[in-house]
């Protein structure tokens, strides 16, 4: 139990005792708990992150170095890598150092590459402090930074020694921020684990609220036990990137106009429409409801033809066309290519359904083709 009688949870990723194995702990009021063996250590985190939070993980760590670093995604650049690593080596931080990300996805993506280059590679813990950062970027081990051609073109595989999620940093979260990492754990309930979904829309779900902490630990769950059984993304990986194939069409049309987050609440819809119409059971209901709680920005009007060729960019596209992550049935994923007339009905059928919902064509700005964001 953690101090204030809250249960804490562990969920390991990896096989114990081998390489690259980790624990994920969730809980509230971890940070001030926090200790690491390695002596010397390197604190990252963003420059917009509340105060409070940085000087616990300082006075827990004691660190030799502690370094700012911009928001969001404009920390993930070679040049602020460059920086970092100066800071590191500036600070004679040694082999056996450790790097610390405090912060959203964004800053651990940095962190943990700066922690697989300094020095070909030094120990690296996470501290994320937003959902989409506990539920999804904390777990799996990818970390990098963005080239001006796209994003995450640059990085390692590169798993933290541990990572602790501290449900308490949430409450200081925009409430936005925290609805667009809610969209990862709904994927995760619909990919392998249903019970999520009524939890994510529950009013108990909320910084503070009595579902948090139960909710955030099964949706780590989820992606914890697929990238324990395909760490290196040759399989199963891919059902991680159900509704991310229109999501990250989305990101681009708009030129991030849209969130990650947001594009993928859009996203899983499309995909449950997808499924339907190849003759799957109909989730629609339940992806309906989600962007309902949601309410992510209503999207500029697109037509078909503006986000079909980022479609056809994305990861999972090869000589022979776009596969897409469909759903056969609840926590039953698999992927198949969709015929270009089912991609197309279904887009207009979706684009029906936005408007219905009241989140139809708002007119962010479309923008040139550029490279679709792998995740
Ligand atoms: N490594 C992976 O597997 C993986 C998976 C998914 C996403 N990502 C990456 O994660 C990034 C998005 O992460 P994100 O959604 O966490 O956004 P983010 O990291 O951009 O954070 C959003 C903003 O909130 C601030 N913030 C963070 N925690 C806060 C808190 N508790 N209170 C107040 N403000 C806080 C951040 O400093 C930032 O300015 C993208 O770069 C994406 O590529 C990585």
């Amino acid at each position: 139990m953690a101090p204030g009688g809250i249960t804490v949870r562990r969920i390991e990723v990896g096989h114990a005792g081998e390489p690259g194995a980790y624990t994920v702990t969730v809980g509230a009021d971890l940070l001030a708990g926090l200790s690491v063996p390695e002596r010397h250590v390197a604190l990252i985190h963003p420059v917009d992150l509340p105060r409070e939070f940085v000087a616990q993980v300082q006075a827990a760590l004691n660190p030799a170095v502690t370094v700012e670093v911009p928001a969001r995604d404009d920390c993930k650049t070679l040049d602020v890598l460059g920086g970092v690593l100066s800071r590191l080596a500036g600070a004679n931080i040694p082999r056996d150092g450790a790097v610390v990300g405090l912060g959203g996805g964004a800053a651990t993506d940095l962190a943990g590459f700066a922690a697989a280059s300094y020095l070909r590679g030094v120990a690296f813990y996470t501290l994320p402090t937003t959902l989409l950062g506990m539920v999804d970027a904390a777990v799996g081990g990818k970390t990098g930074v963005n080239l001006p051609e796209g994003k995450n073109l640059v990085g390692a595989f590169w798993p933290p020694r541990a990572v602790w999620c501290d449900t308490g940093t949430l409450a200081s979260l925009p409430q936005a921020v925290f609805r667009e990492g809610a969209a990862e754990a709904f994927k995760h309930g619909l990919i392998s684990d249903p019970s999520l979904l009524p939890r994510v829309l529950d009013p108990e779900f909320r910084p503070g609220g009595a579902l948090l902490e139960g909710t955030v630990a099964d949706a780590i769950t989820v992606k914890a036990g697929v990238v324990t059984r395909d760490p290196t993304e040759r399989g199963e990986r891919a059902y991680l990137n159900f509704g991310h194939t229109l999501a990250h069409a989305l990101e681009a049309v708009t030129h991030h106009g849209v969130s990650h987050g947001d594009a993928v609440g859009y996203g899983l819809h499309y995909a449950a429409r997808l499924s339907r119409a190849l003759g799957g059971s109909d989730l629609t209901d339940h992806t309906r409801a989600f962007l309902r709680w949601q309410r992510p920005p209503p999207l500029p009007a697109l037509t078909y033809e503006d986000v079909a060729p980022f479609m056809a960019r994305d990861k999972k596209a090869d000589a022979d066309g776009v596969r897409f992550v469909l759903l056969r049935a609840l926590a039953d994923p698999y992927l198949t290519r969709v015929p270009e007339s089912v991609l197309r009905a279904e887009f207009t059928g979706w684009q029906a359904d936005l408007e219905e919902l009241g989140l139809g064509g708002a007119g962010l700005p479309a923008a040139p083709l550029h490279n679709p964001a792998p995740t």
